[in-house]
């Protein structure tokens, strides 16, 4: 394996994103000392870099897909020159990434769109994209010494950290809205090993209390306010492009919720930007239910200057957030890029969620958003019908069972739901032919 000392790396510091104050140390809560905002990673030795690296950059990552070194295997790590350095044996993977993108061809019909793919983050190993950045994230727990981990959750970042922690033989502790986590991310949660505290609360209140908790008992914090989870989600980018040959797409377009991933995914677009990678960016557009839809009207009511809170409702329980802690670097990314804010409503969503199941595409609701709210941004005229878009899905169909049977009566769709009938052949093929003759 090649060491990474022919490449770019270097170390990595904390920067406040709304001060620039540069940290000389971080508190528990990953808060600025000056103005408590978010702070974000950044690799001031990056200024070095010139066309000659990315092109080794490029070489290294290809090579490492031929290793069966686990930092190699991981989607993650493969891409380690861009992430703060862990020593190897403090690295936590499940070979978390290496998710496919697929043509969507109907939609791409419909829509009269030339190339219209998906990045399905829901084949990651707990069955979303959460599990890129929880793998970098904990590493840096473990590098640190804790044993404990936290995180407040609408259920998939408490799949994940109960996963990544019973891996790495670390204990978590996550807090979930009670009754608004949808069954399977609860049970996944539970089999994982977690200490699961369902909180009278909606996910806003359970991350405020816990940022309170963390403060008294020895938890790290593992929510994306964390700013290693987002150099974990951010290698999604790098790994699209490689995917796409490094032909840039017009658009990309993901859900919105705590705004983590939209940030995270931004940050990769401009870094590889920034490092010659690439020679231009998507457009990156973010889409929320429109019952939770704080971005969407902090971007329409005053440009991105100050956050609205919206008490937050909708089935998409993965997205049911009014007050997301990355609005500030969403909405720069959003400038950055070029891309848009957008809402959807609740039929929306299911409609396109069935569209992307008939297709052989499952994703949870959540991530159904980003097809939904694509359908608007053509009728909008924002995305062009010559323009190549990337649709993000962020989470495994089989998350969210119950909302499927609810949101579609498949017994009135009268030809392919049948039964209870008798375990016969003949009744079987006499309901066949009566229902298909002539198909
Ligand atoms: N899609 C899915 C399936 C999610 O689970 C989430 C967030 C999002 C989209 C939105 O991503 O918060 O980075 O903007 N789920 C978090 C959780 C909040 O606790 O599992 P975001």
């Amino acid at each position: 394996m090649k060491t990474m000392s022919n490449t770019l790396i270097g170390t990595h510091v904390l920067r406040c994103v709304h001060c620039g104050t540069i940290q000389d140390k971080v508190d528990r809560l990953f808060r600025c000392s000056e103005c408590s905002e978010l702070l974000e990673v950044i690799y001031p030795d990056w200024a070095e870099a010139t066309p000659e690296s990315s092109v080794r950059l490029k070489k290294l990552w290809q090579e490492r897909r031929l290793s069966t070194a686990a930092e190699d295997v991981s989607g993650v790590w493969r891409y380690r020159e861009l992430l703060p350095r862990v020593e190897p044996h403090n690295i936590v993977t499940m070979s978390e990434g290496n998710t496919p993108v697929v043509l969507l061809k109907k939609a791409a019909r419909s829509l009269r769109l030339p190339h219209l793919l998906v990045k399905h983050q829901g084949m990651n190993p707990t069955g979303s994209f959460k599990d890129t950045g929880i793998s970098a994230a904990i590493s840096m727990a473990k590098a640190e010494g804790f044993s404990w981990v936290g995180c407040a959750s609408t259920g998939n970042t408490s799949a994940s950290v109960a996963a990544y922690a019973a891996h790495a033989e670390m204990k978590s502790l996550v807090f979930l809205p009670a009754g608004q986590v949808s069954s399977g991310k609860l049970a996944q949660a539970l089999e994982y090993g977690a200490t699961v505290v369902q909180l009278r609360t909606d996910f806003d209140g359970c991350l405020k209390l816990l940022h309170e908790v963390v403060q008294r008992f020895p938890a790290y914090l593992l929510n994306s306010v964390n700013p290693y989870r987002l150099e974990g989600q951010k290698t999604v980018a790098f790994e699209l492009m490689e995917q796409l040959n490094w032909s840039v797409p017009d658009h990309v377009i993901v859900p919105g919720g705590n705004l983590g991933n939209s940030s995270a995914l931004g940050k990769g677009f401009l870094e590889m930007l920034e490092l010659g990678l690439i020679s231009t960016v998507p457009k990156l557009s973010i889409i929320q239910a429109a019952g939770a839809n704080p971005l969407v009207r902090t971007m329409r009511e005053n440009g991105g200057k100050e956050l609205i809170q919206v008490n937050a409702e909708t089935r998409a329980t993965a997205i049911r957030i009014g007050n997301p802690a990355s609005w500030r670097k969403a909405v720069a990314v959003l400038k950055n890029t070029g891309g848009t804010a957008e809402e959807v409503s609740e039929e929306e969503i299911s409609l396109a969620k069935a569209e992307l199941g008939a297709e052989g595409i499952g994703c949870e609701p959540a991530s159904a958003t980003t097809l939904a709210g694509l359908k608007k941004l053509v009728r909008s005229g924002f995305v062009k019908t010559s323009e190549s878009v990337v649709l993000v899905l962020t989470g495994h169909m089989l998350k969210d069972v119950d909302y499927m049977l609810k949101a579609v009566d498949y017994k009135a769709q009268g030809d392919r739901f049948l039964g209870p009938i008798e375990a016969d052949a003949g009744a079987v093929v006499r309901t066949l032919e009566r229902i298909y003759a002539g198909n």
